[in-house]
């Protein structure tokens, strides 16, 4: 591309952007951005890995893999509701400070943002017949019935996630959007293609479901070995299969991560060579020389430390992948997000970060702590007082919280 056709899409991505400006400074959107994308690739890893264990144990008549495919199906449908919650905030801070490229990629695929939402729920719903047909079951190691419902959810969770990746790929070539929209000449209003993917990138973000659910076997034994009823033969086999998922599906991650940095487009420069382009290869691999270091014996404080390691290790990934997509969208197209306007609002900013961390961190406090002892406690689990406190206080809070929304809400309204 010459400089003339460069300088039409610099134009034309600041044409789109929102006039009204942004209520903060754009760099505590990219960061929080970054932030919750890393938690919600988390978690769609580990309801991807969690599922893969799950059909793995419906198929297999081992009697430990069909304990732990069901054991791995409760992991599964709680990952699935978080990757889908902490999904929607990441896509709050991309559509604030790449409007032009994340709703010019949707409006191009429109067809397939809205069947995105009808997929996942046929996804959850299939996840969720598979367990209701099985739960009633005391005995784990027995065949589990409607094992097509869980293969049905794994794929369909695929597809969804295919959906998010080719948006986002769609979204860093702007140099293309004018064709697509208007191809050979003829407008197509039908927003049926998707436009834009690469295999090696979706692959690599998808086979990172393989260590970081090995970090997850890990911590399973660690958290259920503590029990009186612990089964320590199984939760020994586990970890280890734990282990060897962390090493071999790390070492495949890294080879997937290289292969999506040779296929970069042209338009990224010498990303993969860059420091960020390198940090998150390395990152990747330095989780197998972790578990490989930290995770021999006993490891008690180690095992806990497996998924906190893989948060960091997509952190570093979250961030290299940021650093992509600034490089392509400010160093070849021109188009810079941290020159958005400010429209300075202290109060919403200041009210974000507190909700987040007041009514946030205790009721998080609460529903952990009583997720923690109730996976450790054998029999039925009664809440101490202090844990009762803690809910009654939680509740509180958000009342607090819901009553100072409508007193502002009002004052500004009949100001
Ligand atoms: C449950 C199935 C889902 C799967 C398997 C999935 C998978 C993925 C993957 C693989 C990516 C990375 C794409 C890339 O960078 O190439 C991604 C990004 C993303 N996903 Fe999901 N996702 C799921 C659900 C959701 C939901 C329900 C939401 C929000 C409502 C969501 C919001 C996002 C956002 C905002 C991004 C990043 C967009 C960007 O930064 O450009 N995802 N997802």
């Amino acid at each position: 591309m010459d400089a003339q056709q460069i300088a039409q899409v610099t134009e034309m991505m600041y044409a789109l952007r929102n006039p009204a400006g942004i209520p903060t400074y754009p760099i505590i959107f990219i960061g929080l951005g970054v932030l919750t994308f890393a938690l919600h690739i988390l978690f769609v890893q580990l309801m991807l890995g969690t599922s893969a264990i799950a059909i793995f144990g419906a198929f297999n008549n081992n009697s430990y893999w069909r304990r732990l495919g069901s054991a791995m199906l409760e992991i599964s449908k709680v990952s699935v509701s978080v990757a889908i919650v902490v999904g929607v905030a990441p896509l709050l801070f991309v559509q604030v400070i790449y409007d032009p490229h994340w709703y010019t990629s949707n409006v191009l695929s429109a067809f397939w943002v809205i069947a995105f939402i009808v997929i996942l729920i046929l996804a959850y719903w299939a996840m969720y017949y598979f367990y209701f047909v099985n739960s009633k079951n005391k005995d784990k190691t027995v065949q589990p019935k409607a094992r097509w419902s869980i293969l049905l959810s794994i794929a369909l969770m695929l597809v969804v996630g295919f959906i998010m990746h080719s948006l986002t790929s769609a979204m860093l070539h702007p140099e293309q959007w004018k064709e697509w929209f208007v191809p050979n000449g003829v407008a197509d209003y039908s927003g049926s293609k998707l436009h834009a993917y690469n295999l090696w990138r979706f692959a690599f973000f998808i086979s990172m479901a393989i260590p970081v659910t090995g970090a997850m076997l890990v911590t399973y034994r660690r958290f259920k070995s503590v029990r009186e009823d612990a089964d320590h033969a199984y939760l020994n086999w586990a970890s280890e299969v734990g282990k060897k998922w962390i090493k071999v599906g790390s070492v495949i991650s890294a080879v997937l991560y290289v292969a999506w940095m040779m296929t970069l487009p042209e338009t990224a420069g010498n990303f993969a060579t860059s420091f960020w382009g390198i940090a998150g290869g390395v990152a990747v691999i330095a989780f197998a020389l972790w578990a490989q270091i930290r995770l021999q014996g006993e490891a008690k404080l180690c095992s806990y430390m497996a998924l906190p390691m893989a948060l960091v290790i997509g952190l570093v990934v979250a961030i290299s992948r940021e650093m992509l997509r600034y490089g392509i969208i400010n160093d070849t197209f021109h188009y810079d997000f941290m020159d958005y306007k400010i429209v300075m609002d202290w109060y919403s900013t200041g009210l974000f970060f507190l909700t987040f961390a007041i009514v946030g961190g205790s009721v998080l406090s609460y529903f952990l702590t009583i997720a923690w002892k109730t996976g450790q406690t054998v029999g039925v689990y009664t809440p101490s007082p202090l844990v009762n406190k803690m809910g009654t206080i939680a509740i509180w809070i958000v009342a607090l919280w819901l009553v100072q929304f409508f007193v502002v809400g009002f004052y500004i309204w009949a100001k």
